[in-house]
């Protein structure tokens, strides 16, 4: 039984460390050591897991530990997430004042006051809380409907999970911006390899990935932080201004950026994207612009927005950034379907906040069309999350005579021919698992996660494995010994068992994970899905003839033909048996009957708004009466179910024949009129 000194100090605890994390995100001054902190928080989760009695949900300890889940829930957005429009030069923004004061009809001369924020490059999120407590986090996703991702936005530290202060209405709902700080980006890269774990592409991509991630604590040990920069709750609680929503976000607890500025019409707007580009390479997140809002709330209303953008608001986007540098040397790079792609190799030059010395050239009619050959002084452009791209050569600077570049005949990898298909721009080679290059990209794809999710094979590995000939197909991975795997280059003992421990573990899995690994061609996760929910195991598939698969909602003719080759090459049939063989596994589909049910075997597409319910509920309820619900319509659709402003849809189905119903036809088809 806890006594009432361990209910204090548990109390005191967590007061503690709430004060520190404020003190480290908001406040930006931490006052203790990072192993302070950390001795604190053991002390705290020591304390209650002695007495779970005394466990609160929204105590810092409980940051991880929601369930890993199946996939996202449907979050609608009750106020739409919408987008900015975009300027980029001086004009652009000096018209947007124009507008403003036009429309505001307001005197010519006056100099509206705006708030300017630097644009973060990261994701839009929106936190719920009601009574104080963070309940839901939602991702934007369409504008419309979002995914729930609670559960990782609780292990982002600088994110209340319970607001400061006592002025809190019962609900409201933050948005703001998920970024991956530059420095924690590069740690993480910095130690990706030797954990195992491939690295990141960009701080932007990396705090999109980790939000995304079904395990909470995979999102937990990414560097993620947050700015929140606008508030929705009841009109007669807002503040009158901007400034003053972004004051009291500050004071409720939550990280708002220190670089917000109020400003005085375009002069004051135009000041302030120069001085925050001249900082923009120190900052340690990556912004692509600066936003400009109406200050007053009142006039924001006034303005209002036209289709998904406020007339009160506009992203004065940074250009992208070019570069001149020297393209060395044009590499080949063997895909995991034999694609080849041509790879720039430049020398190695600053531009957009990072060295670039690659850069894909797609293939021969992409280098035809943009005139580079070896030698050649190029353009290099990165804007904000894009990767680098050669722009053009610059042919004019060319001191020599330089050859146009041709497409290798032969794989570079296995000397195989490479064959462009019909109406592919891509080179292929034809040498499937013989090229080591082909073998190597498949095995990384199939320990990948959402295939076989093979934790701790990354490429290196994979490489060596190929190159010593001890892994010839996937099946041979299960073959793999502790022996074996320990004489491995930077293989200790423990490392090996443990990557033995993930094979077998790898062993249980779903038909899905198990088709998407494969690595047969157009089967993406998805139609990965489809084909496991429509085939339940694999022998049915494997006899499957192209207008059996065709006849599955969701694939189209090239799918259906891929699935059947793969299924007629023998070298295939033989590593899937060579799989099943090695003990892969999955639980077998539960058939339900479905016969008994009103709507079994009937198809749906859901358009359009609908007003009793959102389509998630309404996709639900009819999926309980047997009935299937998918997002494109085709001559196997039963009916298309359109509410208000429907898109395409309904055209398409007018031109399919396929019948359009109502809300009200849905009401009777659910049973509830
Ligand atoms: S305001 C209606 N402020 O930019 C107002 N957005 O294109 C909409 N963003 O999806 C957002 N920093 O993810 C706003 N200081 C900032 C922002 C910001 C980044 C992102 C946001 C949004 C996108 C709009």
């Amino acid at each position: 039984m806890p006594d009432s000194q361990h209910v204090l100090r548990i109390e005191q605890l967590r007061q503690q460390l709430n004060e520190h994390n404020h003190k480290y995100y908001v406040l930006d001054q931490p006052s203790i050591s990072d192993a302070e902190y950390d001795q604190l928080f053991r002390e705290l989760q020591a304390l209650e897991q002695a007495y779970p009695e005394l466990l609160t949900v929204d105590s810092p300890t409980q940051r991880v530990g929601a369930e890993p889940s199946g996939a996202f829930a449907e979050v609608r957005h009750q106020v739409p997430m919408l987008s900015l429009a975009n300027g980029f030069t001086p004009e652009e923004i000096q018209s947007f004042h124009n507008r403003i004061v036009k429309l505001l009809e307001l005197d010519e001369q006056q100099q509206v006051e705006l708030v300017a924020e630097p644009k973060l490059d990261g994701l839009a999120i929106s936190l719920l809380y009601q009574h104080g407590q963070l309940v839901r986090a939602a991702t934007r996703g369409d504008g419309q409907r979002g995914e729930d991702v609670t559960a990782n936005v609780r292990t982002i530290r600088a994110v209340p999970l319970k607001l400061r202060g006592d002025n809190i209405p019962d609900e409201l709902e933050v948005r703001g911006e998920v970024y991956m700080p530059r420095s924690g980006f590069d740690v993480f890269n910095q130690t990706a390899e030797a954990r195992g774990v491939k690295p990141l592409i960009n701080p932007r991509n990396g705090a999109a990935g980790s939000l995304r991630q079904l395990d909470s604590s995979i999102t937990a040990s990414r560097p993620l932080a947050i700015y929140a920069y606008s508030l929705v709750i009841d009109q007669n609680l807002l503040p009158t201004t901007h400034a003053e929503v972004l004051m009291q976000l500050r004071a409720w607890g939550l990280p708002v950026s220190p670089l917000v500025k109020t400003v005085q019409g375009s002069d004051g707007c135009l000041q302030y994207y120069a001085d925050i580009g001249s900082q923009r390479a120190q900052l340690d997140y990556d912004i692509d612009g600066v936003v400009y809002k109406v200050n007053r709330l009142d006039w924001q209303d006034e303005l209002g927005f036209v289709s998904r953008a406020p007339r009160w608001a506009i992203a004065h986007k940074f250009a992208a950034e070019e570069q001149v540098t020297t393209l060395e040397a044009i590499e080949i790079q063997v895909g995991r379907t034999g694609s080849l792609t041509p790879v720039a190799r430049l020398k190695p030059v600053f531009v957009g906040g990072v060295t670039v010395t690659n850069a894909t050239l797609h293939n021969q009619d992409e280098i035809r069309r943009k005139d580079v050959r070896i030698g050649d002084q190029v353009i290099v452009r990165r804007a904000g999350d894009v990767i680098p791209e050669v722009v053009r050569s610059l042919p004019e600077r060319r001191q020599q005579n330089l050859l146009e570049y041709q497409m290798p005949t032969v794989c570079p990898e296995c000397g195989s021919p490479a064959e462009r298909e019909q109406d592919e721009a891509v080179l292929r080679c034809t040498g499937g698992l013989i090229c080591p290059a082909q073998r190597k990209r498949s095995l990384e794809h199939f320990a990948a996660r959402g295939a076989m999710d093979i934790e701790g094979l990354g490429s290196k590995l994979i490489a060596q494995l190929v190159d010593q000939s001890l892994v010839m197909s996937p099946a041979d991975l299960y073959r793999l010994d502790l022996s074996t795997l320990s004489n491995l280059e930077r293989m200790a003992e423990k490392s090996a068992q443990n990557l033995l421990d993930e094979l077998e573990k790898s062993r249980h899995t779903t038909m899905a994970r198990f088709l998407f690994a494969l690595g047969i061609r157009e089967v993406g996760e998805v139609t990965a899905n489809d084909l496991a929910r429509e085939f339940g195991g694999i022998e049915r598939l494997r006899s499957a003839t192209v207008e059996e698969l065709e006849a599955i909602d969701g694939i189209g003719p090239i799918v259906a033909q891929r699935v059947h080759q793969f299924f007629g090459n023998l070298q295939n049939l033989e590593i899937v048996d060579a799989l099943l063989a090695a003990g892969i596994e999955w639980p077998k589909p539960q058939q339900p009957d479905n016969s008994a049910q009103p709507l079994a075997g009937n198809t749906y597409v859901l358009t359009g708004t609908l007003e009793a319910f959102s389509r998630n509920v309404a996709k639900q309820r009819l999926e309980a009466l047997g009935a299937k619900v998918t997002g494109s319509v085709s001559g196997k659709t039963t009916a298309v179910i359109a509410g208000g402003d429907p898109g395409s849809k309904v055209a398409k189905a007018e031109k399919l024949g396929v019948d359009v119903l109502d809300e009200t036809d849905l009401q009777i088809l659910l049973g509830s009129e």
